[in-house]
């Protein structure tokens, strides 16, 4: 099958999209956390699509993406406070809530949960895509199983190029990392599955009396997870990835030492860090094996860019990545889950 590739900007555009998706096709689109894989979310034959083309276990939700907080209530047997309160606050945005599911829901969006994951995306295309379609539209990110997430149009097409019809090309994300998943299923408590752009403390702020907390399993390494796709390995790059954190002195001491290390052991090392940690060892490591994720200050900067260092260079002679990590806090937090992932757990405090 032959991929197309489609800025769209005319109302035809999405209406050709919109086509697709409503004749079961699969349709790659651009949100402002990563770029989803998209099918019509009631379709169960689509969805199956979906797994497919990605290679996803089949025990693995998919989220649902609404065009807006109507269409959203209609995925819900019933709406919890807590729930209707953060879309209120961050809807549409990088926000993802676990809900009860709405009967007509199939299974396999669901993974057979009695629960289903709602968001409403910010980006332009992706609320005309889904109000051209008529349908809430089931959409992981768009990378093959296992891969970092796409970021641009071209990330999709290196992971699924022949295997789906059409990609929108919306440019890069704004935030470049996956939605906050907040579970608000309990009552007087919501359970954050998976940080985000959305932290705890904004959503502890909107909801005063509601004890919010993270998932066990994002802060226990043997925990199991409550969101069924966060106990695979996720958001690997091709090289093994090992991050070091702490403070910028410490952290490139220890990039410098395990740069050395590898070339004594043979190897060919890389290093991903932020513009005054490649500074301060810019004596030792040649231009061509960084990835400079800019100022050490801008935590949106560094979030935006993880994806793509995680891929740059996936198809280069390097065979060790060496990463600098960040503080947990705000969009550290979540920058921090994905490298923990993505190093299987290869992470060094310093
Ligand atoms: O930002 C995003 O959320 C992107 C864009 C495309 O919207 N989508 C995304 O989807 O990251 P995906 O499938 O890659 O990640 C969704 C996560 C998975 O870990 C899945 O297990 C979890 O959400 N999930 C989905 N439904 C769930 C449910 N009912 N209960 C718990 N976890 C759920
Ligand atoms: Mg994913």
């Amino acid at each position: 099958m032959d991929t197309e590739i489609l800025r769209p900007a005319a109302h035809a555009d999405f209406e050709r999209a919109a086509q697709l998706i409503r004749r079961g096709e699969l349709v790659a689109f651009p949100t402002e956390t990563v770029y989803g894989l998209g099918a019509n979310g009631l379709d169960a034959a689509a969805c199956a699509r979906i797994y497919e083309a990605k290679g996803r276990p089949s025990d693995n939700p998919l989220i649902l993406h609404a065009a807006d907080l109507a269409m959203a209530q209609t995925l819900t047997c019933g709406m919890p406070a807590a729930a209707a309160h953060l879309l209120a606050a961050f809807a549409p945005g990088p926000l993802t809530v676990v809900l009860p599911k709405a009967h007509h829901i199939p299974d396999i969006v669901t993974g057979g949960l009695a629960t289903v994951g709602v968001r409403c995306p910010a980006s332009d295309i992706a609320r005309c895509l889904i109000r051209a379609a008529g349908v809430p539209i089931a959409a992981p990110s768009a990378n093959t199983s296992g891969r970092p997430s796409p970021t641009t149009a071209a990330m999709v097409e290196a992971d699924l190029a022949g295997r789906i019809p059409l990609i929108l090309d919306g440019g890069a994300c704004v935030w470049g990392i996956e939605s906050t998943i907040a579970d608000c299923t309990a009552e007087g408590r919501v359970t954050i599955l998976r940080p985000g752009a959305v932290t705890p403390e904004m959503i502890a702020a909107e909801l005063p009396g509601v004890e919010v907390r993270l998932d066990a399993a994002l802060t226990a390494v043997d925990a199991v997870p409550r969101a069924p796709g966060m106990k695979y390995t996720h958001y690997a790059p091709r090289a093994p990835l090992t991050v070091y954190a702490g403070t910028g002195c410490a952290v490139a001491a220890a990039l410098r030492e395990a740069y050395q290390r590898c070339i004594e052991a043979g190897g060919v090392p890389a290093v991903i860090a932020c513009r005054e940690t490649l500074a301060a060892l810019s004596d030792l490591v040649s231009s061509a094996r960084i990835y400079d994720c800019g100022r050490r200050s801008d935590d949106a900067g560094r979030a935006s860019c993880l994806y793509d260092a995680l891929r740059h260079f996936d198809d280069t002679e390097v065979t060790s990545l060496f990463a600098e990590g960040m503080v947990e806090t705000g969009l550290g937090l979540a920058v921090m889950n994905r490298m923990r992932k993505a190093s299987g757990g290869r992470v060094v405090w310093v």
